[in-house]
């Protein structure tokens, strides 16, 4: 049936959409029933929103119900616990329990001296290595991360961002050694330096020269990685950061933007790049807020890249996310209600659509997760997947009058924030005058002093508490590890061809002097030669110089 202008109704396009998309995932049950036995229907219309638009279909521009025309009755999203720690060969350990646990993708937590491109040994590593992630120095130590784990079927995502084209080349060189060619390999970098000068703070380099290397990898992938997401725009460590959930998805749709900029000022077409630009947003305690704000990033970003942008390819409209439990939300008092407080997230995540998805351990206020804790996060996923039917229809608070006008305010006041932002001259500059920062220290203030004059309820921090506290056993990072990684490096250094080392540095800092130079094949040539993360960025340090900060 066609409408009056000779068109196929939303209703047909995205009909036509589901036999296409089931072709390559069919759904996962036929039929779909509940425990009574009523069958569940692919999706629920709303005839509109609560603004009386038309509420659009899953997988159909400006894709608010979701980007995929099935979903979840498909294609679970992807069950990516972020793990790392110590040396590579444990992380590999780990890595290995999840997947065999039924986790569906890697996510790679980095050390700080990685992090920040400083070599085991170097006196600004002492007593960071191998703490908060794995300690990474060269592609001998990428080999034995990625032991044994296939990268033609396991995607990998690396949170890595001012060293991230170092170790883009690490995974692209152990993907040679496995026989996998560079255009199969699958995963995400996350490459994000805005957030980190907002927020993280594991920046290297300037704006300038940091936006040149990562429009430098958006142009090596498109050609040699194609199935490579080139970048993971993180709203997570700006609401980590004290933000609310409207300046989360202002200030990341803000970065994304910027990125766009940058790599269509380098010479880029839209289309050849924004297919694989990828999003990461926290999962945080105000559940329907959550989802709306999910469901409202994914409308505007649409809409940006399709009227702002003039993007042809509808792959580029999507915006495809990853979430992560709210970090900031655990108590380090009685662990064992972060089961609750992350089990809500993440459902609120999953009815907002998510790709992908991270859920935070019990003990991750106190320590790295042990393995128990990060079962049972695991199995949180397992449980919300299998057991509570909410992966069985489409966008299931669709039509829910909060949930729709939560949604269309979200994106009004996201889109003031991206106006204020427009007129300071964009998010680098934004970034620069300490607007974003400042916006979300005053939000930061504001909660605390919630907490503190108990109008905003922690159970078990400001109400709700219990005097004996039983100490879980918490995951301890062998000492002795910094040690080995220090003599592993040394025997590297002393085993490998020192002469081509300095022919592959040299020729890095040759084209890192030609700002129209893209510099990933000159980096990848270093890592295979065994050349240090250290020795690699500081080559760029000699040529960028180093970021004091705001
Ligand atoms: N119908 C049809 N096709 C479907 C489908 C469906 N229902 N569901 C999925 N698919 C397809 C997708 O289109 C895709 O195919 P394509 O690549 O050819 O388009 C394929 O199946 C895989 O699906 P997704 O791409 O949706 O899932 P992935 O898991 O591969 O990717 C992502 C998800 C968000 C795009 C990606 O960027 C990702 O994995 N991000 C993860 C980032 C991450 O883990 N970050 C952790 C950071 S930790 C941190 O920073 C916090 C610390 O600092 C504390």
């Amino acid at each position: 049936m066609t409408n009056n202008k000779g068109n196929f109704s939303q209703k047909e396009n995205w009909e036509n959409s589901v036999d296409h998309a089931v072709k390559r995932f069919p759904e996962r049950k036929d039929p779909f029933t509940t425990s009574s036995n009523i069958e569940v229907d692919r999706l629920y219309i709303a005839n509109k929103d609560s603004e009386g638009n038309e509420l659009g279909y899953p997988g159909q521009y400006p894709y608010t119900r979701g980007i995929q025309p099935t979903m979840y009755r498909s294609r679970l999203w992807t069950m990516r616990q972020y793990a790392g720690f110590g040396s590579a060969v444990e992380t590999n350990k780990r890595f290995r329990y999840l997947l065999e646990q039924g986790q569906t993708g890697l996510s790679v937590a980095f050390d700080l001296p990685t992090q920040i491109g400083y070599d085991s040994d170097d006196v600004m590593s002492e007593g960071e290595v191998g703490k908060v992630g794995v300690a990474i120095d060269t592609l001998h130590d990428m080999e034995k991360l990625l032991d044994e784990i296939p990268l033609d079927k396991v995607s990998t995502s690396m949170t890595i961002n001012a060293p991230a084209a170092v170790l883009l080349c690490m995974y692209i060189a152990v993907g040679e050694k496995q026989g996998v060619p560079s255009e199969k390999l699958t995963g995400t970098i996350q490459n994000d330096i805005l957030k980190e000068y907002i927020a993280r703070g594991t920046y290297i380099y300037p704006p300038k020269p940091s936006m040149r290397l990562i429009t430098n990898i958006f142009e090596y992938c498109q050609k040699n990685l194609p199935k490579f997401n080139t970048i993971s725009i993180s709203g997570y460590h700006i609401r980590e950061a004290g933000s609310n959930a409207v300046q989360e998805a202002a200030f990341t749709i803000a970065n994304g933007m910027a990125y766009v900029d940058a790599a269509i000022e380098s010479g880029l077409d839209v289309d050849s790049f924004a297919p694989r630009l990828a999003f990461f947003f926290n999962a945080h305690n105000n559940f329907f807020e959550e989802v709306a704000k999910f469901r409202a990033a994914r409308r505007i970003w649409a809409k940006i890249m399709k009227d702002h942008y003039q993007a042809k390819d509808p792959k580029s409209w999507k915006l495809r996310f990853h979430t992560q439990t709210g970090g900031s939300t655990l108590t380090a008092q009685q662990p064992d209600n972060n089961i609750v407080r992350v089990t809500l997230q993440a459902l609120s995540a999953v009815m907002g659509g998510t790709q992908s998805l991270h859920t935070n351990s019990r003990d991750e206020a106190l320590s790295l997760p042990t393995e128990e804790s990060a079962r049972i996060a695991l199995r949180t996923q397992q449980i919300l997947a299998n057991e509570s039917g909410v992966a069985d229809t489409i966008d299931p608070l669709g039509g829910s009058f909060y949930v729709e006008e939560l949604t269309d305010r979200i994106e009004k006041e996201v889109n003031d924030y991206l106006e204020r932002i427009t007129e300071i001259g964009g998010a680098v500059q934004a970034v620069e005058e300490g607007f974003m920062q400042r916006e979300i220290q005053q939000n930061a203030y504001e909660i605390q002093k919630g907490i503190e004059k108990e109008e905003e309820i922690i159970v078990g921090l400001n109400k709700f508490k219990v005097d004996e506290e039983v100490n879980p056993d918490l995951l301890k990072v062998d000492e002795k590890l910094e040690k080995e990684q220090i003599d592993s490096i040394t025997s590297i250094r002393k085993d490998r061809d020192s002469k081509k080392v300095e022919q592959a540095l040299g020729a890095l800092k040759k084209h890192a002097q030609d700002n129209n130079s893209n510099l990933i094949p000159y980096i990848l040539d270093a890592v295979k030669v065994y050349a240090t993360i250290g020795e690699i960025c500081n080559i760029m340090r000699d040529e960028f110089g180093e970021y004091a900060g705001i």
